[in-house]
Protein backbone atom coordinates (compact mmCIF):
# COMPACT_ATOMS: atom_id res chain seq x y z
CA UNK A 1 0.00 0.00 0.00
CA UNK A 2 1.03 3.28 -0.90
CA UNK A 3 2.45 6.01 1.95
CA UNK A 4 -0.27 7.96 1.86
CA UNK A 5 1.09 10.36 4.24
CA UNK A 6 4.01 11.21 1.68
CA UNK A 7 1.26 12.06 -0.88
CA UNK A 8 -0.57 13.88 1.75
CA UNK A 9 2.37 16.38 2.16
CA UNK A 10 3.27 17.11 -1.14
CA UNK A 11 -0.50 18.62 -2.27
CA UNK A 12 -1.60 21.90 -1.02
CA UNK A 13 -4.71 21.76 1.74
CA UNK A 14 -7.37 22.48 -0.64
CA UNK A 15 -6.05 19.69 -2.90
CA UNK A 16 -6.14 17.26 0.00
CA UNK A 17 -9.95 18.19 1.24
CA UNK A 18 -10.95 17.66 -2.08
CA UNK A 19 -9.76 14.66 -2.76
CA UNK A 20 -11.22 13.48 0.81
CA UNK A 21 -14.47 14.98 -0.13
CA UNK A 22 -14.33 13.23 -3.60
CA UNK A 23 -13.05 9.63 -1.61
CA UNK A 24 -16.19 10.36 0.59
CA UNK A 25 -18.48 10.70 -2.79
CA UNK A 26 -18.94 14.41 -2.25
CA UNK A 27 -20.48 16.16 -5.57
CA UNK A 28 -19.52 19.29 -4.56
CA UNK A 29 -15.75 18.49 -4.03
CA UNK A 30 -14.88 19.45 -7.84
CA UNK A 31 -16.52 23.06 -6.89
CA UNK A 32 -14.83 24.02 -4.60
CA UNK A 33 -15.17 27.99 -4.48
CA UNK A 34 -11.70 29.89 -3.73
CA UNK A 35 -12.33 33.03 -1.60
CA UNK A 36 -11.15 36.24 -2.46
CA UNK A 37 -11.09 36.96 1.66
CA UNK A 38 -10.10 34.07 3.41
CA UNK A 39 -7.63 32.59 0.63
CA UNK A 40 -6.28 35.38 -1.90
CA UNK A 41 -6.00 38.34 0.73
CA UNK A 42 -3.73 36.90 3.00
CA UNK A 43 -1.02 36.08 0.31
CA UNK A 44 -1.49 39.95 -1.09
CA UNK A 45 -1.01 41.02 2.65
CA UNK A 46 2.08 39.02 3.22
CA UNK A 47 3.94 38.69 0.01
CA UNK A 48 2.93 41.70 -2.37
CA UNK A 49 0.78 44.47 -0.57
CA UNK A 50 4.26 46.02 1.05
CA UNK A 51 5.23 47.29 -2.71
CA UNK A 52 1.44 47.89 -4.04
CA UNK A 53 0.47 50.53 -1.96
CA UNK A 54 0.75 54.55 -2.50
CA UNK A 55 4.22 55.50 -1.61
CA UNK A 56 5.53 51.52 -2.52
CA UNK A 57 7.49 50.85 -6.17
CA UNK A 58 4.99 48.81 -7.43
CA UNK A 59 2.48 51.17 -6.98
CA UNK A 60 4.82 53.97 -8.03
CA UNK A 61 5.93 51.86 -11.14
CA UNK A 62 2.74 50.49 -12.38
CA UNK A 63 -0.29 52.40 -10.47
CA UNK A 64 -1.31 49.04 -9.04
CA UNK A 65 -3.04 48.99 -5.89
CA UNK A 66 -3.47 45.99 -4.48
CA UNK A 67 -5.04 47.30 -0.71
CA UNK A 68 -8.65 46.10 -1.80
CA UNK A 69 -10.20 44.12 -4.28
CA UNK A 70 -11.53 47.57 -6.48
CA UNK A 71 -7.70 48.00 -6.25
CA UNK A 72 -6.68 44.69 -7.77
CA UNK A 73 -9.17 44.81 -10.55
CA UNK A 74 -8.82 48.59 -11.61
CA UNK A 75 -5.25 46.89 -12.31
CA UNK A 76 -2.10 49.15 -13.63
CA UNK A 77 -1.87 52.59 -15.35
CA UNK A 78 -2.47 50.61 -18.84
CA UNK A 79 -5.99 48.23 -17.60
CA UNK A 80 -7.08 45.51 -15.95
CA UNK A 81 -4.25 42.20 -14.66
CA UNK A 82 -7.30 39.96 -13.93
CA UNK A 83 -9.41 38.82 -16.93
CA UNK A 84 -12.16 36.84 -14.95
CA UNK A 85 -12.94 33.14 -15.78
CA UNK A 86 -9.67 33.19 -17.68
CA UNK A 87 -6.00 32.88 -15.44
CA UNK A 88 -4.51 31.88 -18.28
CA UNK A 89 -4.88 35.16 -20.09
CA UNK A 90 -4.66 37.50 -16.90
CA UNK A 91 -1.47 39.23 -16.07
CA UNK A 92 -1.78 38.95 -12.77
CA UNK A 93 -1.18 34.88 -12.97
CA UNK A 94 1.40 35.67 -16.23
CA UNK A 95 3.60 37.59 -13.45
CA UNK A 96 3.54 34.75 -10.37
CA UNK A 97 3.78 32.46 -12.40
CA UNK A 98 6.52 34.17 -13.96
CA UNK A 99 5.41 33.23 -17.59
CA UNK A 100 6.67 36.93 -19.00
CA UNK A 101 10.13 37.07 -19.73
CA UNK A 102 12.05 39.67 -17.44
CA UNK A 103 9.95 39.92 -14.58
CA UNK A 104 8.07 37.73 -12.16
CA UNK A 105 6.25 39.29 -9.07
CA UNK A 106 6.78 39.51 -6.27
CA UNK A 107 9.50 41.33 -7.35
CA UNK A 108 13.24 40.23 -6.96
CA UNK A 109 11.54 38.47 -4.29
CA UNK A 110 10.76 34.43 -3.81
CA UNK A 111 8.46 33.28 -5.43
CA UNK A 112 4.94 32.10 -4.70
CA UNK A 113 4.40 28.91 -3.22
CA UNK A 114 3.09 26.32 -5.88
CA UNK A 115 -0.06 26.14 -3.59
CA UNK A 116 -0.07 30.22 -3.15
CA UNK A 117 -0.07 30.06 -7.00
CA UNK A 118 -2.82 27.57 -7.74
CA UNK A 119 -4.96 29.67 -5.47
CA UNK A 120 -4.86 32.73 -7.52
CA UNK A 121 -5.62 30.38 -10.38
CA UNK A 122 -8.61 28.95 -9.40
CA UNK A 123 -9.67 32.30 -8.13
CA UNK A 124 -9.69 33.90 -11.39
CA UNK A 125 -10.89 30.72 -13.09
CA UNK A 126 -13.86 30.78 -10.96
CA UNK A 127 -14.64 34.79 -11.82
CA UNK A 128 -12.54 36.46 -9.69
CA UNK A 129 -14.90 37.10 -7.63
CA UNK A 130 -14.99 39.43 -4.26
CA UNK A 131 -16.18 36.62 -2.20
C1 LIG B 1 9.46 44.30 -3.84
C2 LIG B 1 8.34 45.03 -4.39
C3 LIG B 1 7.20 44.25 -5.00
C4 LIG B 1 6.51 43.21 -4.46
C5 LIG B 1 6.70 42.54 -3.12
C6 LIG B 1 5.48 42.89 -5.43
N1 LIG B 1 5.56 43.71 -6.51
FE1 LIG B 1 4.33 43.71 -8.13
N2 LIG B 1 5.37 45.22 -8.95
C7 LIG B 1 6.52 45.78 -8.40
C8 LIG B 1 7.10 46.72 -9.37
C9 LIG B 1 8.37 47.54 -9.15
C10 LIG B 1 6.28 46.68 -10.50
C11 LIG B 1 6.47 47.43 -11.81
C12 LIG B 1 7.35 46.56 -12.69
C13 LIG B 1 7.73 47.22 -13.97
O1 LIG B 1 6.85 47.72 -14.66
O2 LIG B 1 8.94 47.19 -14.28
C14 LIG B 1 5.20 45.75 -10.20
C15 LIG B 1 4.18 45.43 -11.09
C16 LIG B 1 3.21 44.47 -10.87
C17 LIG B 1 2.21 44.09 -11.82
C18 LIG B 1 2.01 44.69 -13.20
C19 LIG B 1 3.02 44.06 -14.13
C20 LIG B 1 2.83 44.51 -15.55
O3 LIG B 1 3.84 44.83 -16.18
O4 LIG B 1 1.70 44.54 -16.02
C21 LIG B 1 1.46 43.10 -11.25
C22 LIG B 1 0.28 42.36 -11.85
C23 LIG B 1 2.02 42.87 -9.93
N3 LIG B 1 3.08 43.71 -9.73
C24 LIG B 1 1.52 41.95 -9.04
C25 LIG B 1 2.13 41.64 -7.84
C26 LIG B 1 1.66 40.61 -6.95
C27 LIG B 1 0.42 39.77 -7.18
C28 LIG B 1 2.52 40.56 -5.91
C29 LIG B 1 2.52 39.61 -4.75
C30 LIG B 1 2.47 38.19 -5.08
C31 LIG B 1 3.51 41.59 -6.13
N4 LIG B 1 3.24 42.22 -7.30
C32 LIG B 1 4.56 41.87 -5.24
C33 LIG B 1 7.03 45.55 -7.16
C34 LIG B 1 6.61 44.56 -6.30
Amino acid sequence: MPNIHHLALSLCGAAVATMLQAAAGSTSAMAEEISFKDDIVPIIKGRCIDCHVPGGKGYEKSGLDLRNYEGLMKGTNFGPVVVPGDAFMSNLNVMIEGRAKNIRMPHQLKRLTSCDIDLFRRWVNQGAKNN
